[in-house]
């Protein structure tokens, strides 16, 4: 499939979260989320959203220190992972394949912050590219690359406003 881009205008934090909040009520288990974008351009804000709309109680904090955190008292399981002090080396040193090998974990929804310092991406993985904007908001660049990823996208609430697709 050719990959196919969406791009979000998120004006303030609120936004963040409503798209997080969709990805975490409609994203299928097995579903791989790669997160860019420079420091605190929103990732985590992203994936709290996605906490929200898994229905998970506990709050979603940053795992920059501890890699990986998983939740799993949600409609599917949550596993957060923060990319960002390890080297590509390192990165692939935590065999985060685990998470999307089905007899491995239970399939759920994989969040990977800095997934760019994956020497070798995740297949099928839908990359979710976060930009600072002029007037202080955000830019979501959403690159679908599977056809579960354009059905997806294609039922977000504001889709026909909102596209920009390429
Ligand atoms: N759409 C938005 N518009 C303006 N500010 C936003 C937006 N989304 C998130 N923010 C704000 O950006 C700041 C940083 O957010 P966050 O911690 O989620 O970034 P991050 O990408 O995870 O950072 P890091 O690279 O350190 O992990 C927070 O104050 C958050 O409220
Ligand atoms: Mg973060």
């Amino acid at each position: 499939m050719v990959p196919c881009t969406l791009q979000l205008d998120l004006p303030h934090p609120q936004a963040t979260q409503h798209l997080g909040q969709y990805l975490g009520q409609h994203c299928p288990a097995g579903m791989i989320l790669l997160l860019s974008g420079d420091l605190g351009a929103g990732k985590t804000t992203l994936v709290q959203g996605i906490g929200v709309g898994l229905g998970l109680v506990e709050p979603i904090a940053s795992p920059t220190f501890t890699l990986v955190n998983e939740y799993l008292e949600g409609r599917i399981p949550l596993y957060h992972v923060d990319l960002y002090r390890l080297s590509p080396a390192e990165a692939a040193s935590l065999y985060l394949d685990s998470y999307w090998d089905p007899l491995e974990t239970t399939p759920g929804l994989v969040a990977i912050e800095w997934g760019d310092r994956l020497l070798t991406p995740p297949p099928d993985a839908l990359g979710i590219t976060l930009t600072d904007t002029a007037a202080g908001g955000r830019q979501a660049t959403l690159v679908a690359t599977t056809s579960v990823h354009v059905t997806l996208l294609e039922s977000l609430p504001d889709y026909g406003l909102l596209v920009n697709e390429v």
